[in-house]
């Protein structure tokens, strides 16, 4: 597939970054059983991965700004564009040997996202998409999916934990979901939940207290699969809440609802 010379860019620099991952969940798979277990490991990794992402998306463009979960916020000299990066997505997964986790890079021109990747390295899965000209897995093109009855939608959703977040207004959130729909899922990367979404495989998706850089490729996949994305009040402000709600017309104005009733 021809790819525009800036995903050509953000593909190159994940697949270098996921080289280094996949040498490191090879290890972390063997440490499971050492009683010291692989957490330090997986935090040395994460800042590897994240090192190669910054150095290579700055080199092919100098004056961009980087924002990386693992290195903060470094701005850049153009004033407009933003790299906005998680080097490992799903880092409870890593550490457990379970292959759902992903690296995401967004790319943000003033307050709009411009273009998004979401690799999963295990599965070589690659999504990409940039805006208005679609989202891709590899080179099929995608399409939220087309179900409208909540009765048969699989949702994915985010679950508060180690005092993140509030557990009592999820608990409510999720005893109204749940009643009502065909699957409830949490897979533990929020990037992917984002592309799976795009790619129809999750009919609705939503999560509170997310970081941008958790979210920022996936908004701008479902958004150009066809999908609609917003923060729990039904407002773009994503990145300014942590809140993400997306799916397709019709069951994300159906989940809000519920949500707003929570
Ligand atoms: C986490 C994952 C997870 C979500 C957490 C995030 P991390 O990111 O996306 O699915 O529930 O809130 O922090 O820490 O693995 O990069
Ligand atoms: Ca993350
Ligand atoms: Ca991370």
């Amino acid at each position: 597939m021809i790819h525009s010379a800036l995903i050509n860019v953000m593909v190159a620099a994940a697949r270098k970054a996921a080289r280094s991952l996949n040498r490191d969940f090879g290890e972390v798979e063997k440490l499971q059983v050492s009683l010291k277990g692989p957490a330090n490991f997986v935090s040395a990794a994460d800042r590897r991965a994240e090192d190669i992402l910054r150095n290579e998306l700055l080199k092919a463009r100098p004056g961009y700004g980087f924002l990386g979960e693992e290195g903060g916020s470094q701005p850049g000299t153009d004033g407009t564009h933003t790299w906005i990066v998680d080097p490992l997505d799903g880092t409870t997964n890593f550490l457990h040997g379970i292959p759902q986790f992903a690296i995401s890079i967004g790319l943000r021109r003033e307050d709009t996202l411009v273009a998004g990747l979401i690799y999963n390295p295990i599965t070589d899965e690659l999504f990409t998409a940039e805006r208005g000209k679609g989202a891709f897995l590899n080179d099929q093109r995608l399409r939220v999916a087309a179900r409208t009855r909540l009765s048969e939608a699989v949702v994915a959703c985010g679950l508060p934990h180690m005092g993140r977040g509030d557990l009592k207004h999820f608990l409510k959130e999720f005893s109204l979901v749940q009643e009502r729909v065909a699957g409830l899922r949490r897979f533990g990367s929020a990037a992917l939940d984002l592309a799976w979404t795009a790619a129809g495989r999750l009919d609705i998706y939503w999560e509170r207290n997310l970081s941008p850089w958790d979210m920022a490729a996936g908004i701008l996949l479902v958004r150009e699969a066809g999908g609609f994305v917003s923060d729990g009040n039904g407002n773009d402000a994503m990145l300014a809440t942590g809140d993400v709600v997306a799916g397709n017309e019709t069951l994300h104005r159906e989940l809000l609802k519920m949500l707003q009733k929570a």
